[in-house]
């Protein structure tokens, strides 16, 4: 059995979708631990209820990112990672802790990369006119947002939408396409570039 462990700051729709999947699909892999640096975040409930361990860096105790990222990285072995996946992870992270998990570490980005990379993705794809917009798997490297692509999903962008209609229809599809990158990791069909 593989373990991942998920890393959130909040919601956690993302996290969710992996787990329903994992659990449906019985997947050769555990949902070691759901780990987030916020106590507050709401994706721990439902974690705890599914029986997964949980834990809680919280990233405004730590004065430094480095000191902050270390302290996560000693939560994070506890549960021996073979996959680290980021959902909606919000923190960016330094230099060294990526290079620890170089070629195990994925995230999910709001937009089809390498388009609007950053915050406010969505303001972004309708400030720029954009006909297509989706969300993409990739690897984390040092540089946010630009790692290794995994896979992406597109969803068209209507004449109507608003932030969140858009928001909405791209996250209905985030939670098809990261379960579906995740079992192909775990399946040997995918492989991590570093
Ligand atoms: C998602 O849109 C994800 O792509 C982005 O942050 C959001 C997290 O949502 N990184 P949730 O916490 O998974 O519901």
């Amino acid at each position: 059995m593989k373990n991942i462990v998920i890393l959130i700051s909040g919601r956690g729709s993302n996290m969710q979708a992996i787990v329903a999947a994992a659990q449906a699909q019985e997947w050769p892999a555990r949902i070691a631990a759901v780990i987030s640096n916020r106590a507050d975040a709401e994706g721990l409930e439902f974690a705890a209820q599914h029986g997964i361990p949980t834990a809680v860096v919280v990233s405004k105790n730590y004065p430094s990112r480095a000191e902050f990222d270390t302290a996560l990285q000693t939560q994070i072995e506890q549960f021996s990672p073979d996959l680290v996946v980021l959902a909606g992870f919000l923190r960016i992270l330094t230099s060294e802790f990526v290079q620890h998990y170089a070629g195990r570490m994925i995230n999910i980005h709001p937009s089809l990369l390498p388009n609007f990379t950053g915050l406010h993705t969505h303001r972004q794809a309708l400030q720029a006119g954009a006909l297509e917009h989706g969300a993409t798997v990739h690897v984390v490297t040092a540089e946010l947002d630009h790692g290794p692509i995994l896979d992406q999903a597109r969803v068209p962008v209507l004449p109507d939408d608003t932030e969140d209609s858009l928001a909405s229809r791209v996250l209905a599809q985030e939670h098809i396409l990261y379960p579906r990158v995740i079992r192909q990791i775990l399946d040997g069909k995918l492989r991590l570039q570093k």
